[in-house]
């Protein structure tokens, strides 16, 4: 099959698998992800194919459905693309890739060694942030019965990934914890360039939410 075909196929695979998941890993996520993943890509001369089935295998396996087991993503990966027959080296690269991205041991952000895992590192930080990351924060916060917004809590940066996993603060808080701190983790100059948009929308979403809370505007 050439590399057309095998990136169709992986689509279909991956929205028939994902299809159904409500809390913000959705095939939508995958989509979203794969298109900023696109975009980058382009612009910074990375390998498309390797690019697009890491965006599209990025979140097969993840943590949400298999208790924390960071090893089910690549190993499911790894399964699919050996029966699409694709190249070992390119297999090897693209579950480096998802292996690295679902790694959130110790509070650590591990390092990204290539070009490609760098490109669809960066595009699931923006799918993050901005209107999505606005939008994804309410769902998630929606579906953890979290209030939106509590003046007394005041945010907190957590010194671990179990600490802040296990934070059940006020949606807003999010955006101090983690949404505005990506735009500053973006590799690419491309998608530093994205973020800063995304970045601004959130900053004037902020001041907009406290003037309306308070009546103000
Ligand atoms: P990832 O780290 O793969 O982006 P997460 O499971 O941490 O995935 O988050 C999925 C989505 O839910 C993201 O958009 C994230 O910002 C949002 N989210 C995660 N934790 C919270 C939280 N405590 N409050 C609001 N939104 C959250
Ligand atoms: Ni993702």
């Amino acid at each position: 099959m050439n590399s057309v075909s095998i990136v169709a196929a992986t689509e279909e695979y991956v929205q028939k698998k994902l299809s159904g998941e409500g809390s913000g890993h959705d095939w939508w996520h995958v989509l979203r992800v794969c298109n900023n993943a696109r975009t980058i890509a382009k612009k910074e001369n990375a390998d498309l194919f390797v690019v697009d089935l890491a965006a599209l295998l990025h979140d097969i396996g993840d943590h949400k459905f298999h208790n924390g087991d960071e090893t089910v993503g690549p190993r499911l990966a790894r399964e699919w693309l050996e029966q699409q027959q694709v190249e070992e080296k390119t297999i090897e690269h693209v579950c480096s890739i998802i292996r690295d991205l679902s790694f959130k041991g110790a509070g650590t952000s591990s390092d990204m060694p290539t070009l490609e895992g760098k490109v669809v590192q960066d595009a699931d930080r923006l799918d993050a942030i901005g209107a999505m990351g606005i939008a994804r924060a309410f769902a998630y916060g929606g579906h953890k019965n979290r209030e939106m917004y509590n003046p007394s809590i005041k945010p907190v940066l957590h010194d671990s990934f179990e600490a802040y996993k296990s934070s059940t603060a006020p949606t807003i808080n999010h955006f101090y914890e983690k949404l505005l701190l990506l735009k500053d983790r973006m590799h690419t100059e491309t998608a530093r360039q994205m973020a800063a948009q995304r970045h601004q929308y959130m900053v004037d979403f902020l001041n907009q939410f406290y003037a309306e809370w308070n009546g103000e505007r």
